[in-house]
């Protein structure tokens, strides 16, 4: 079980934009958060700042009552690797590798060794093969659709078995079927695998399933919806 608070964030980016403004958040294991605003409200902001990809100017994120932000680069990265696991919009899958070395590569730098590469593979290829991508393993990402392209970066989020996952406008670049095919996966590994999900959207279709919406307008927090 895992709680992840923020305490009072602000941001400020340099230039001056304040981009938080004194967010208040908890975020208990199991929920499908919701975080919902206009363009430049802030969400890639407060999810950067939650899963300690960027620092708040000011204010605290606790994990289980730890304050994460401002330890040393080195404990976050372990945090990062081995509690969250991040969905972003354009996916950045590295193009010189295949789709399976994609995959692997998160339990690679987790495990610090290239001594157990085959089990690495196994993994990534179970997961794959979990998402309907048997055929597309050995492929580059360049080749690839893409709804298959965020199936990759679903498996590659979930490869070291993250109790939390961060995802950044996930259908933003992809059609309504494969975002149709991204609400069941998230429906189903929230019920199955009890994975926390913070996403980050402007698509309404994301309020249908949270278990909390939160909307932001202006870095600031309007209201918080308990559903
Ligand atoms: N690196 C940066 N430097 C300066 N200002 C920034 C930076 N990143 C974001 N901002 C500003 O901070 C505000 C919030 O940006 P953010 O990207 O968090 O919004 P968003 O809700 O994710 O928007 P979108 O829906 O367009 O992705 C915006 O006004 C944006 O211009
Ligand atoms: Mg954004």
């Amino acid at each position: 079980m895992h709680r992840l608070t923020a305490e009072n964030i602000t941001k400020e980016y340099p230039g001056g934009v304040r981009a938080l403004r004194n967010v208040n958040l908890e975020i208990e294991s199991g929920e499908i958060l919701t975080i919902f605003g206009p363009s430049g409200s802030g969400k890639t902001t407060l999810i950067n700042v939650l899963g300690l990809l960027d620092k708040p100017t000011e204010g605290s994120v606790y994990l289980d009552g730890k304050e994460i932000n401002s330890l040393k680069e080195s404990e976050k990265c372990e945090i990062m690797n081995s509690k969250f696991g991040f969905i972003f919009q354009f996916f950045y899958l590295i193009p010189e590798l295949t789709v399976v070395e994609n995959v692997m590569l998160p339990l690679w730098i987790r495990e610090k060794s290239g001594l157990k590469l085959k089990y690495y593979q196994e993994e990534a290829e179970a997961l794959l093969d979990e998402f309907g991508l048997t055929g597309r393993k050995n492929f580059y990402p360049s080749t690839l659709s893409g709804g298959e392209l965020q199936r990759v970066a679903i498996c590659r989020s979930l490869i070291c078995n993250p109790p939390i996952i961060f995802a950044d406008e996930p259908t933003g670049s992809i059609d309504k079927k494969s975002s149709e095919v991204f609400f069941k996966i998230v429906k189903s590994l929230n019920e199955k695998r009890n994975i926390t999900f913070i996403i980050g959207t402007h698509n309404e279709k994301f309020l249908q399933f949270a278990t909390k919406v939160v909307y932001l307008n202006q870095g600031e927090i309007e209201k918080i919806e308990e559903k």
